[in-house]
């Protein structure tokens, strides 16, 4: 049985006392329900009160979030993270994290003042430039105050003690649950919109991606049950050290592509690594729960479950231009999920979603759409979802000889709208509304917009445009009006009223005007 203790205390700088006012929750499994066929929603959690608190310290500049319309305070302005240099110790019996985080950020407007995103965790220290600051806490805002003035242009390194027992992000009304879950045999991190700021401080949006370099030690148990765990992340392994004093275990790991924050993933536990296999210059290997998995899993997943990860590969480069990373493999955890999510280079998946070869194919589209190309804000989920489910489609189409979109998946999504059923079309997924982030709608009718524009514009011109879209966006974020604008231009036709009708408009735009 695990149990976290989710801590809010308000600390102020010296006190490195906590003041606990949370309570003892049980940690739970996800409640998200991400079945890629029939997403279905969760109920909306009932709003957070406000704690009476310190000073918050002004708009912009160093303000306490990025403008997002759905999450106004992930992320934080004035300033941009370069690197996030974290070194975690963890001690497996007490499920306690002490950590220490080297966030190098270039600074873009004139601070006093600066905001992160931390979720429970007690904040010890912050060092910059040798001296302690100041810091407050504010929900999970961590305001750091600086001593003078930090000019725009200039690098900083801020370095941030911090501790306590991870769980799940709070105070945020996410409609899914995200953070550090620790189950009986391991703990595993993930989480969208957010799960970064459980376990680290952060500027926690993704429009600000960075690299990371990630140094985790795990405290031997006494009972020698973790002699054999190993912990896995995204990114590639640097060092693996045993230590002679205490026998403690240290994993290094680091990116070679900058990530944005909710798209990493950590585990510990038992993890046996596939053999490695090269695709064209990227090096695909995965990882697996194994026990209490089945010691043949990468095999079954070829074999019994039909993950053909060459074909994936290849329909996609072909389709969208090369993979934007050097590495990829899924992580197998032996949980129930209900949903896969795609962090970067190393897609976690449950046992249950792992046997659906569709979502092995649409976690790794999101490498493109998603991950390369990050959403500008959270009211872009469609240039993630909508683009990540087509691309099933499409690499159906090109897979199956039979297989037809068309009489498949688009027209009888207009059959189930005309007997009533709008499920996978409401609401409009321009814009769904926080609580409808990942709502069938998004996948299903993000998916339809854009074989709706295929069939307008042509094939040629479509896929060229989905090819420029990568090109132009590939390692920076992207807004609708991004896309829209770059399709327009592509095609040189103007297509508002198209977007409008599929993207922000209740009624489904007329199906017999496409196929004239
Ligand atoms: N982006 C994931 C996918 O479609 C699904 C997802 C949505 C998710 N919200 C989540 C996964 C929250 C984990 C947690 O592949
Ligand atoms: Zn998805």
């Amino acid at each position: 049985m695990a149990f976290g203790l989710f801590l809010t205390a308000t600390s102020c700088s010296g006190d490195t006392g906590e003041k606990p006012v949370g309570a003892l929750v049980e940690s739970e499994t996800p409640t998200a329900n991400i079945e890629e066929a029939t997403p279905t929603q969760t109920p909306t959690p009932a709003p957070t009160p406000k704690p009476a608190t310190t000073p918050t310290l002004g708009e912009n500049p160093g303000s306490s979030g990025l403008g997002d319309p759905y999450f106004p305070t992930l992320g934080n302005g004035g300033y941009d993270v370069e690197e996030y240099d974290l070194q975690l110790l963890w001690d497996p019996g007490s499920k306690y994290l002490v950590g220490e985080a080297t966030i190098t950020a270039k600074i873009v407007e004139d601070l006093t003042s600066l905001n992160l995103d931390l979720s429970g965790m007690t904040v010890t220290s912050v060092k910059f430039e040798g001296s302690n600051l100041d810091f407050f806490r504010e929900d999970n805002e961590l305001i750091i105050v600086f001593q003078q003035p930090v000019v725009k242009g200039t690098m900083a390194a801020l370095e941030i003690s911090y501790q306590g027992f991870p769980g799940l992000v709070e105070n945020l009304n996410l409609p899914h649950s995200g953070g550090w879950f620790n189950t009986e045999n391991m703990f595993y991190v993930s989480g969208e919109p957010s799960s970064s700021q459980a376990w680290h401080p952060v500027n926690d949006h993704p429009d600000d991606r960075a690299q990371f370099r990630i140094e985790f030690t795990a405290i031997p148990l006494v009972e020698a049950r973790t002699w054999n765990w190993e912990f896995v992340t995204n990114g590639f392994l640097v060092e693996k050290t045993e230590s002679d004093v205490d026998k403690s275990i240290t994993w290094i790991y680091e990116t070679r592509y900058p990530r944005a924050p909710y798209l990493t993933v950590l585990a510990y536990g038992i993890f046996k690594e596939s053999e490695a296999v090269t695709l064209g210059d990227v090096h695909l290997r995965h990882w697996a729960e194994s026990p209490p998995l089945p010691s043949d899993i990468f095999e079954a997943g070829v074999e019994t479950f039909g993950h053909d990860y060459h074909a994936m590969f290849e329909v996609f480069t072909n389709l969208f231009g090369p993979y934007p990373f050097d590495t990829y493999g899924y992580l197998v955890l032996n949980e129930t999920l209900g949903y896969a999510l795609e962090t970067q280079t190393l897609s976690i998946f449950g046992y249950d979603t792992y046997q659906e070869p569709n979502i092995h194919v649409h976690e790794l589209a999101h490498q493109w759409f998603g991950n390369h190309i990050t959403v500008g804000d959270w009211s872009n989920i469609w240039l993630n979802e909508g683009f990540a489910t087509y691309a099933e489609y499409l690499f159906l189409e090109e897979s199956v000889p039979s297989f037809s979109i068309d009489d498949s998946f688009f027209i009888p999504m207009y059959e189930l709208v005309e007997q009533g059923n709008t499920f996978f079309t409401q609401p409009p997924p321009g814009d769904p509304g926080r609580d409808n982030l990942f709502s069938a709608s998004v996948y299903f009718r993000g998916a339809m917009t854009l074989h709706a524009l295929r069939l307008t514009i042509g094939d040629a011109l479509f896929f060229d445009s989905i090819r420029g879209y990568v090109e132009q966006y590939g390692g920076q974020s992207a807004t609708t009006n991004d896309f829209i604008q770059l399709v327009e231009e592509a095609t040189g036709s103007d297509l508002e009223e198209f977007f409008n009708g599929w993207l922000f408009q209740d009624n489904l735009p007329p199906l017999q005007e496409l196929y004239d």
